[in-house]
């Protein structure tokens, strides 16, 4: 097969969804109709539960198994199709959208009673910012819920996404009768745990025929026919130009559990996905075609067997051919590299690949050298953009508890911040460190991460803080004067950039008006 035909198999995509809303039953029917598993079940163990704040050993074991099941490639359809999971917990939001980075699309899976909510959001904001093209699946209609007209407003409204209806639900709840895929036009009915095949659909391209009612009863073909006409009318045409630029979100509706519309969405998935797309470095645009290989780390898993330091990054390929034992420029270090043992993720089993393509995402062992967003390129100096940290949300002082693993602290600090756990700010005033998050979990995290893997130990102190905000200014008097004048909220990231800790939202809002020349900027790259 040719390098061109390789890149054009390939489907990389993310679930994404507000927990609990059926991303993980979802994969899983997905995952069975590509014969990665084998039994349901197999995906549920990588699931960081809710309510596990508390339990973070549990969740700990948990990232421990989730690994292989990071990135899961299956063959559809002659295709190369990989998921890239996301993790479900509120408090790893930043990994998830991190993880967006790497994929070409994503499908939001929706609770059709819960409608949406605000982890889908939050996510979907960073999909529209990226213009990734969205695919939506609302899921449990084998429940009460919402009405469709309903949840496609809130969609439109709260997600700001343009919809267009491809399936449409007849009935939900006890009166769920199934589904009419108005994108193929068939009548697709609904039969509870059945392995849904073809059998179960119906060609069926004009629902003013007499037949629809003795499928399903007089007073369901009635509101299906007016429910469809008015989705013609109201909402636009399907095209699939449209979707890819992200601007137009195909809709359809299922149960997941019941394996449901699921085989419909893969279909038109694959049909419809983008093919690896060009990624943006401060450069110039790389194309997938090009010979030359890049690729880029979107995220960093650690080994938590004590015994085994290593870590695995992953990265995404971007552009040309990825090989074994081949030399490539580390970017950032200016330095060769090679890597003998690059796994791969197909059917959620690891092994050693020898060449990958852009689209695929191959995990590499690294005992320290990576952090997020490096570039590993075949000679050229690239830096992927569109890698930003979010403003945190949580900040907590860190405190040295054990003075003689000073040592052991700035490196466990150092690494954990590479790896995107948290975000570490350094106040110009006095040196002190403060560690932000999205979540509180991380928190416990780092503590835990930096006894047993490093050997220090810290304490954390409260500072009330609401919002760190990277600040810039075209003019540099200006911007001297302000961080002069602000000095006390100053505070440096990772990289040196600057940062203003703003109190409240009253003292960012004071800065933002007596220093019109400096720019605020709610994420790190602007
Ligand atoms: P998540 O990854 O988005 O957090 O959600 P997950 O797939 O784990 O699904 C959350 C719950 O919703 C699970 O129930 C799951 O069985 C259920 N679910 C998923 N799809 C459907 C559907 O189409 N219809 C109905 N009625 N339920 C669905 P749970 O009780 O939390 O877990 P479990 O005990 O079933 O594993």
């Amino acid at each position: 097969m040719s390098f061109r035909e390789e890149i054009k198999k390939r489907r990389t995509f993310a679930i994404i969804s507000h927990p609990d809303a059926g991303k993980t039953t979802l994969t899983e029917k997905l995952l069975l109709f590509g014969g990665a598993i084998q039994t349901a079940g197999a995906v549920k163990s990588n699931k960081i539960k809710k309510s596990a704040t508390s339990d973070f050993m549990e969740i700990e074991k948990q990232r421990g198994i989730s690994v292989a099941t990071s990135v899961m490639g299956f063959e559809y359809r002659d295709l190369m199709i990989n998921i890239l999971d996301t993790p479900g917990h509120k408090d790893f939001a930043e990994d998830t959208y991190r993880t967006l980075t790497a994929v070409d699309s994503v499908i939001v899976v929706i609770d059709v009673a819960k409608g949406v909510e605000e982890q889908t959001e939050r996510l979907v904001e960073v999909c529209r910012m990226r213009k990734t093209p969205v695919i939506v699946f609302i899921n449990k209609l084998d429940r009460e819920g919402k009405d469709g007209f309903e949840l496609l407003d809130e969609i439109e409204e709260k997600l700001n996404l343009k919809v267009r209806p491809l399936s449409w639900p007849i009935g939900m709840g006890r009166i769920f009768q199934g589904v009419y895929n108005i994108y193929e036009e068939k009548l697709v009915l609904f039969r509870p745990h059945s392995k849904q095949g073809e059998e179960d659909k119906i060609e069926f391209s004009d629902l003013a025929d007499p037949e629809l009612e003795k499928f399903i009863g007089e007073k369901a073909a009635a509101e299906l026919r007016e429910e469809v006409h008015m989705i013609q009318e109201v909402y636009p045409t399907f095209n699939q130009k449209d979707y890819l630029h992200g601007e137009l979100s195909p809709v359809f509706f299922g149960s997941a559990i019941n394996n449901f519309g699921v085989k419909e969405l893969l279909d038109c998935f694959v049909e419809i996905a983008p093919t690896p797309l060009p990624r943006i470095t401060e450069e110039r645009k790389v194309d997938p075609e090009e010979d030359q290989f890049a690729g880029f780390i979107f995220k960093i898993h650690a080994n938590m067997d004590p015994k085994h330091r290593d870590r695995i990054a992953f990265m995404r390929i971007c552009a040309g051919k990825f090989e074994r034992n081949t030399n490539y420029l580390h970017v950032r270090q200016n330095r060769k590299m090679k890597f003998s043992n690059p796994t791969s993720f197909m059917a959620a089993k690891k092994s050693i690949v020898d060449e990958a393509f852009p689209g695929d995402v191959v995990g590499l062992y690294d005992s320290g050298n990576f952090k997020i967003g490096d570039s590993i390129t075949g000679g050229e100096v690239l830096h992927f953009k569109g890698i930003p940290s979010f403003s945190p949300e949580q900040f907590r002082y860190v405190n040295n508890a054990d003075p003689m693993k000073q040592k052991q602290l700035v490196k466990g600090l150092d690494q954990l911040m590479d790896e995107g756990v948290a975000q570490l700010f350094t106040k110009e005033n006095n040196g002190r460190k403060i560690i932000g998050t999205v979540g509180a979990l991380q928190f416990d995290v780092i503590q835990y991460r930096l006894k047993h893997e490093y050997g220090a130990s810290v304490d954390y102190e409260p500072v009330h803080l609401y919002k760190a905000c990277w600040v810039e200014s075209d003019d540099p008097e200006a911007f001297k004067e302000f961080l002069n004048r602000r000095k006390r909220d100053i505070a440096r990231d990772k990289q040196g950039n600057y940062v203003f800790m703003a109190e409240s939202a009253w003292t960012l809002k004071m800065a933002q008006e007596n220093h019109p020349e400096v720019q605020f900027h709610f994420k790190s790259e602007f």
